[in-house]
This record gives structure tokens, C-alpha cells and sequence, in this order.
């Protein structure tokens, strides 16, 4: 599997750091396929994150997601989703490995920067909600 989901969250294009996380993922090797800078409404961000519907935090992380601008990536790489999870660390910035995205460019477990897709299947699905395939 060659392709992953990346987007760069609201907290990180706030901050500015758009040009340093595309910057990072070049660097290491990806390429960006395709790419789109948008404002997720309420109903997309619920959609995108229904595998977490039922969590203590959904609704923080919809509020968050729709707080601004995303850029969202189809990314290509051999073995691209363990690849760019490798590359951003740790869900939690505070816990994320020295040099990872979140770590440089997140806060903490809610605002951590950029999201990736968790597996295969998920990348498939999460490439098909934002381009076409
Ligand atoms: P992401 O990789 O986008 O996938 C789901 C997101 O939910 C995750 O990154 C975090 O931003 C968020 N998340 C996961 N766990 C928590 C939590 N305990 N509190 C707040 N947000 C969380």
C-alpha cells in the first residue's frame, strides 16, 4: 500500500506551519499526490471522525476540527501509513518522540497538529472522503 491520508489540523495552520510540515514530509521522502486547504463544516467532521462518535471527546474534536483551516494531503510512499504514522509520532504531542511533526508542532493529545490515516482500509476510505480515490 502506497497511500495515506494526512491532514495538517487547525492548530498547526494557525501557528503557520504549513510550509514546515510539507516541507518535513518531502524531506522524508513522500510525495503529495493531491492536496486542498479547506474549512470542514459540523457535518463533515462528524462523518470523517464517526469511528469516534461514542468517545468522552467527539464533540471537542469536531469543535476543534471545524475552528479554522485544514489541509488535507493524499500522500504516497512504500508503506505510507505506517510511514507518515512514524513520521508525526505520538498522538499525544507530549508523549511524541523529539523530531516527530506532533511533537514540533502540536500542544497536547486534542490539538496534536496532524491527523494519519490508521491503517489500509482506513486510507482508503479517508482518500475517497476528500478526492477522488
Ligand atoms: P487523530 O489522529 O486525528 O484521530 C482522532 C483524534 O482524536 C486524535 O488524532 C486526537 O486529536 C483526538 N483524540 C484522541 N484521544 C483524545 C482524547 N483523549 N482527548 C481529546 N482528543 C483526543
Amino acid at each position: 500500500m502506497k497511500n495515506t491520508l494526512a491532514i495538517i489540523k487547525p492548530d498547526a495552520m494557525k501557528k503557520g506551519h504549513l510550509d514546515n510540515i510539507r516541507k518535513d514530509i518531502l524531506d522524508n521522502g513522500f510525495s503529495i499526490i493531491e492536496e486542498k486547504t479547506l474549512n470542514l463544516s459540523n457535518e463533515q467532521a462528524c462523518a470523517f471522525y464517526d469511528i469516534h462518535q461514542d468517545k468522552p471527546f467527539f464533540d471537542e474534536l469536531v469543535e476543534f476540527m471545524t475552528s479554522y483551516q485544514c489541509h488535507v494531503m493524499k500522500l504516497e510512499k512504500e508503506d505510507a501509513v505506517f510511514e507518515w504514522r512514524n513520521l508525526m509520532g505520538a498522538t499525544d504531542s507530549k508523549k511524541a518522540d523529539l523530531g516527530t511533526i506532533r511533537q514540533k508542532y502540536g500542544t497536547d493529545i486534542s490539538m496534536n497538529a496532524t491527523h494519519g490515516s490508521d491503517s489500509n482500509e482506513n486510507a482508503d476510505k479517508e482518500i475517497r472522503f476528500f478526492f477522488n480515490g
